[in-house]
Protein backbone atom coordinates (compact mmCIF):
# COMPACT_ATOMS: atom_id res chain seq x y z
CA UNK A 1 0.00 0.00 0.00
CA UNK A 2 1.17 3.70 -0.47
CA UNK A 3 0.62 5.77 1.60
CA UNK A 4 -0.58 9.65 0.45
CA UNK A 5 1.74 12.32 0.83
CA UNK A 6 0.83 15.80 0.84
CA UNK A 7 3.32 18.56 0.10
CA UNK A 8 2.60 22.42 0.60
CA UNK A 9 4.76 24.74 -1.52
CA UNK A 10 4.43 27.75 0.18
CA UNK A 11 5.94 29.14 -3.47
CA UNK A 12 7.44 32.53 -2.46
CA UNK A 13 5.17 33.59 0.42
CA UNK A 14 5.35 33.46 4.41
CA UNK A 15 9.38 33.53 3.91
CA UNK A 16 9.58 35.34 7.38
CA UNK A 17 10.48 33.45 9.86
CA UNK A 18 7.58 34.68 12.06
CA UNK A 19 4.90 34.20 9.20
CA UNK A 20 6.01 30.28 8.68
CA UNK A 21 6.30 29.91 12.42
CA UNK A 22 2.80 31.18 13.44
CA UNK A 23 1.20 28.96 9.94
CA UNK A 24 3.16 26.22 11.66
CA UNK A 25 1.68 26.50 15.15
CA UNK A 26 -1.49 26.18 14.04
CA UNK A 27 -0.93 23.37 12.41
CA UNK A 28 0.86 20.81 14.13
CA UNK A 29 -2.10 20.41 16.80
CA UNK A 30 -4.65 20.18 13.97
CA UNK A 31 -2.73 17.15 12.54
CA UNK A 32 -0.80 15.46 15.32
CA UNK A 33 -3.17 12.37 15.34
CA UNK A 34 -2.52 12.24 11.56
CA UNK A 35 -0.06 9.69 11.13
CA UNK A 36 -1.13 7.88 7.98
CA UNK A 37 -0.28 10.60 5.73
CA UNK A 38 2.90 12.15 5.31
CA UNK A 39 3.10 15.69 5.36
CA UNK A 40 5.78 17.57 4.10
CA UNK A 41 5.91 21.77 4.20
CA UNK A 42 7.73 23.35 1.51
CA UNK A 43 9.07 27.44 2.87
CA UNK A 44 11.15 29.73 0.80
CA UNK A 45 14.93 28.95 1.77
CA UNK A 46 14.67 31.80 4.61
CA UNK A 47 12.10 30.43 6.24
CA UNK A 48 13.89 27.02 6.16
CA UNK A 49 16.02 27.26 9.10
CA UNK A 50 12.61 28.30 11.50
CA UNK A 51 10.20 25.87 9.78
CA UNK A 52 12.67 22.66 11.05
CA UNK A 53 13.23 24.03 14.60
CA UNK A 54 9.14 24.63 14.45
CA UNK A 55 8.26 21.49 13.46
CA UNK A 56 10.64 19.10 15.42
CA UNK A 57 8.73 16.50 17.32
CA UNK A 58 5.78 17.34 15.50
CA UNK A 59 4.38 14.19 12.34
CA UNK A 60 5.31 17.43 9.68
CA UNK A 61 8.51 17.27 7.73
CA UNK A 62 10.34 19.78 5.70
CA UNK A 63 11.17 19.97 2.22
CA UNK A 64 13.23 22.93 0.00
CA UNK A 65 11.56 24.03 -3.20
CA UNK A 66 14.61 23.84 -5.08
CA UNK A 67 18.60 23.14 -4.96
CA UNK A 68 21.24 23.46 -7.23
CA UNK A 69 23.36 19.98 -8.84
CA UNK A 70 26.90 20.57 -6.94
CA UNK A 71 27.68 20.53 -3.71
CA UNK A 72 29.89 23.50 -3.42
CA UNK A 73 31.54 26.32 -5.26
CA UNK A 74 31.53 29.91 -7.11
CA UNK A 75 27.70 29.35 -8.51
CA UNK A 76 26.66 32.93 -6.75
CA UNK A 77 22.87 32.55 -5.39
CA UNK A 78 22.43 29.03 -5.27
CA UNK A 79 21.92 26.12 -2.52
CA UNK A 80 23.92 22.76 -2.15
CA UNK A 81 22.12 19.45 -0.93
CA UNK A 82 24.37 19.46 1.38
CA UNK A 83 23.46 22.58 2.77
CA UNK A 84 19.40 21.36 2.81
CA UNK A 85 20.74 18.03 4.75
CA UNK A 86 22.96 19.32 7.37
CA UNK A 87 20.05 22.06 8.39
CA UNK A 88 17.39 18.91 8.81
CA UNK A 89 15.73 19.10 5.30
CA UNK A 90 14.50 16.04 4.24
CA UNK A 91 12.86 15.98 0.96
CA UNK A 92 13.37 18.93 -2.08
CA UNK A 93 10.78 19.43 -4.79
CA UNK A 94 12.58 19.58 -8.26
CA UNK A 95 11.82 20.76 -11.82
CA UNK A 96 8.37 22.41 -10.73
CA UNK A 97 6.88 24.12 -14.06
CA UNK A 98 7.19 27.87 -12.56
CA UNK A 99 11.44 26.60 -12.39
CA UNK A 100 10.36 25.26 -15.49
CA UNK A 101 8.74 27.96 -17.29
CA UNK A 102 9.54 31.40 -15.65
CA UNK A 103 13.50 29.90 -14.87
CA UNK A 104 14.32 28.21 -18.05
CA UNK A 105 15.33 24.54 -16.00
CA UNK A 106 15.46 22.31 -18.89
CA UNK A 107 14.63 18.12 -17.78
CA UNK A 108 18.41 17.83 -18.52
CA UNK A 109 19.23 20.15 -15.21
CA UNK A 110 16.62 18.74 -13.45
CA UNK A 111 17.88 15.02 -14.27
CA UNK A 112 21.51 16.26 -12.95
CA UNK A 113 19.24 18.11 -9.54
CA UNK A 114 17.74 14.70 -9.07
CA UNK A 115 21.12 12.76 -9.43
CA UNK A 116 22.85 14.92 -7.05
CA UNK A 117 19.59 15.21 -4.47
CA UNK A 118 19.46 11.04 -4.41
CA UNK A 119 23.61 11.06 -3.60
CA UNK A 120 22.74 13.27 -0.67
CA UNK A 121 20.17 11.46 0.77
CA UNK A 122 17.32 14.47 -0.14
CA UNK A 123 13.55 12.77 -1.19
CA UNK A 124 12.85 14.31 -4.40
CA UNK A 125 9.37 15.49 -5.00
CA UNK A 126 10.03 15.66 -9.23
CA UNK A 127 7.23 17.51 -11.10
CA UNK A 128 6.02 16.88 -14.35
CA UNK A 129 2.79 18.02 -16.58
CA UNK A 130 1.42 19.73 -19.88
CA UNK A 131 1.07 23.10 -20.90
CA UNK A 132 -2.82 24.02 -22.06
CA UNK A 133 -2.16 24.18 -25.61
CA UNK A 134 -0.16 20.82 -25.68
CA UNK A 135 -3.72 19.36 -23.99
CA UNK A 136 -5.58 21.00 -26.51
CA UNK A 137 -3.31 19.38 -28.65
CA UNK A 138 -3.83 16.24 -27.69
CA UNK A 139 -0.55 15.81 -26.70
CA UNK A 140 -0.67 15.28 -23.14
CA UNK A 141 1.15 11.85 -22.98
CA UNK A 142 3.86 12.63 -25.48
CA UNK A 143 4.79 15.27 -23.36
CA UNK A 144 4.58 13.40 -20.16
CA UNK A 145 6.64 10.28 -21.66
CA UNK A 146 9.18 13.02 -23.19
CA UNK A 147 9.91 14.77 -20.02
CA UNK A 148 9.74 11.17 -18.08
CA UNK A 149 12.73 9.65 -20.25
CA UNK A 150 14.05 12.99 -19.74
CA UNK A 151 14.02 13.74 -16.06
CA UNK A 152 14.62 10.12 -14.70
CA UNK A 153 17.43 9.63 -17.44
CA UNK A 154 19.95 6.79 -16.20
CA UNK A 155 17.97 6.40 -12.99
CA UNK A 156 18.48 2.67 -11.19
CA UNK A 157 15.55 1.19 -9.82
CA UNK A 158 16.64 1.75 -6.41
CA UNK A 159 16.95 5.33 -6.90
CA UNK A 160 14.13 5.55 -8.94
CA UNK A 161 11.96 3.96 -5.90
CA UNK A 162 13.02 7.36 -4.06
CA UNK A 163 11.40 9.74 -5.96
CA UNK A 164 8.19 11.31 -5.75
CA UNK A 165 6.37 11.84 -8.60
CA UNK A 166 4.11 15.34 -8.73
CA UNK A 167 1.58 15.52 -11.74
CA UNK A 168 0.98 19.33 -12.03
CA UNK A 169 -0.90 19.44 -15.42
CA UNK A 170 0.18 23.52 -15.85
CA UNK A 171 -3.33 24.89 -16.79
CA UNK A 172 -4.54 23.80 -13.50
CA UNK A 173 -2.11 25.67 -11.44
CA UNK A 174 -2.97 28.51 -9.64
CA UNK A 175 -5.93 29.12 -11.98
CA UNK A 176 -8.46 27.86 -9.63
CA UNK A 177 -8.96 25.26 -13.16
CA UNK A 178 -8.64 21.65 -11.74
CA UNK A 179 -8.05 18.81 -13.99
CA UNK A 180 -11.57 16.17 -13.18
CA UNK A 181 -10.28 13.20 -11.13
CA UNK A 182 -10.77 10.75 -14.53
CA UNK A 183 -7.91 13.31 -15.93
CA UNK A 184 -5.46 13.20 -13.09
CA UNK A 185 -6.19 9.27 -12.93
CA UNK A 186 -5.72 8.78 -16.79
CA UNK A 187 -2.05 10.53 -16.50
CA UNK A 188 -1.37 8.88 -13.07
CA UNK A 189 -1.99 5.34 -14.77
CA UNK A 190 0.29 6.37 -17.61
CA UNK A 191 3.02 7.61 -15.59
CA UNK A 192 3.03 4.07 -14.10
CA UNK A 193 2.86 2.55 -17.02
CA UNK A 194 6.02 4.52 -18.27
CA UNK A 195 7.57 2.92 -15.24
CA UNK A 196 7.18 -0.22 -15.87
CA UNK A 197 8.37 -0.51 -19.13
CA UNK A 198 11.64 0.81 -17.73
CA UNK A 199 11.70 -0.55 -14.26
CA UNK A 200 9.09 -3.45 -13.90
CA UNK A 201 5.66 -3.39 -12.39
CA UNK A 202 6.99 -3.87 -8.53
CA UNK A 203 8.48 -0.43 -8.78
CA UNK A 204 5.56 1.29 -10.97
CA UNK A 205 3.20 0.07 -7.76
CA UNK A 206 5.29 1.25 -5.02
CA UNK A 207 6.17 4.75 -6.15
CA UNK A 208 3.93 7.75 -5.09
CA UNK A 209 2.27 10.15 -7.80
CA UNK A 210 1.02 13.22 -6.26
CA UNK A 211 -1.75 15.42 -7.88
CA UNK A 212 -0.86 19.06 -8.05
CA UNK A 213 -2.95 21.84 -9.39
CA UNK A 214 -5.75 24.06 -7.78
CA UNK A 215 -6.32 21.18 -5.14
CA UNK A 216 -8.90 23.07 -2.43
CA UNK A 217 -10.46 21.47 0.74
CA UNK A 218 -13.78 20.69 -1.04
CA UNK A 219 -12.34 18.86 -4.12
CA UNK A 220 -9.53 17.10 -2.50
CA UNK A 221 -11.01 14.16 -1.58
CA UNK A 222 -12.25 12.86 -4.90
CA UNK A 223 -8.60 13.61 -6.38
CA UNK A 224 -7.51 11.50 -4.06
CA UNK A 225 -9.64 8.88 -3.67
CA UNK A 226 -8.42 7.42 -7.45
CA UNK A 227 -6.67 4.79 -7.06
CA UNK A 228 -3.45 5.55 -8.62
CA UNK A 229 -3.24 9.33 -7.01
CA UNK A 230 -1.20 8.92 -3.85
CA UNK A 231 -2.08 12.88 -2.32
CA UNK A 232 -1.43 16.16 -3.58
CA UNK A 233 1.19 19.04 -3.96
CA UNK A 234 -0.89 22.06 -2.82
CA UNK A 235 -0.02 25.45 -3.13
CA UNK A 236 -2.63 28.27 -2.43
CA UNK A 237 -4.44 26.13 -0.21
CA UNK A 238 -1.34 25.30 1.92
CA UNK A 239 -1.09 28.91 2.91
CA UNK A 240 -3.70 28.60 5.45
CA UNK A 241 -3.32 26.14 8.42
CA UNK A 242 -7.31 25.04 7.95
CA UNK A 243 -7.92 24.76 4.27
CA UNK A 244 -4.65 22.81 4.51
CA UNK A 245 -5.83 20.40 7.42
CA UNK A 246 -8.79 20.07 5.58
CA UNK A 247 -6.97 18.79 2.61
CA UNK A 248 -4.59 16.41 4.71
CA UNK A 249 -7.99 15.46 6.30
CA UNK A 250 -9.29 14.13 2.87
CA UNK A 251 -5.98 12.38 2.18
CA UNK A 252 -6.53 10.30 5.65
CA UNK A 253 -10.18 9.47 4.72
CA UNK A 254 -9.29 8.61 1.16
CA UNK A 255 -7.19 5.77 2.41
CA UNK A 256 -10.36 4.11 4.48
P1 LIG B 1 -1.95 25.69 -6.70
O1 LIG B 1 -2.47 24.69 -5.69
O2 LIG B 1 -1.90 27.08 -6.16
O3 LIG B 1 -2.68 25.57 -7.99
O4 LIG B 1 -0.42 25.32 -7.01
C1 LIG B 1 -0.11 24.00 -7.30
C2 LIG B 1 1.38 23.85 -7.32
O5 LIG B 1 2.05 24.42 -8.17
C3 LIG B 1 1.99 23.03 -6.27
O6 LIG B 1 3.34 22.83 -6.52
Amino acid sequence: MRNPIIGGNWKMNKGTPSEAIKMLKELIPLVEKMKSVDIVIAPPFTALFSTIQTVKNSNIMVGAQNMYYEEKGAFTGEVSPIFLNDLGCEYVILGHSERRDIFNESDDLINKKLKTALKSDLKPIVCIGEHLEEREAGRTKEVIENQFNLTFKDLKSEELSRVIIAYEPIWAIGTGKTATPEQAEEIHIFIRELITKIYGKNTAQTIRIQYGGSIKPTNAKEIFDKENIDGGLVGGASLQSKSLYEIIKAAEESIN
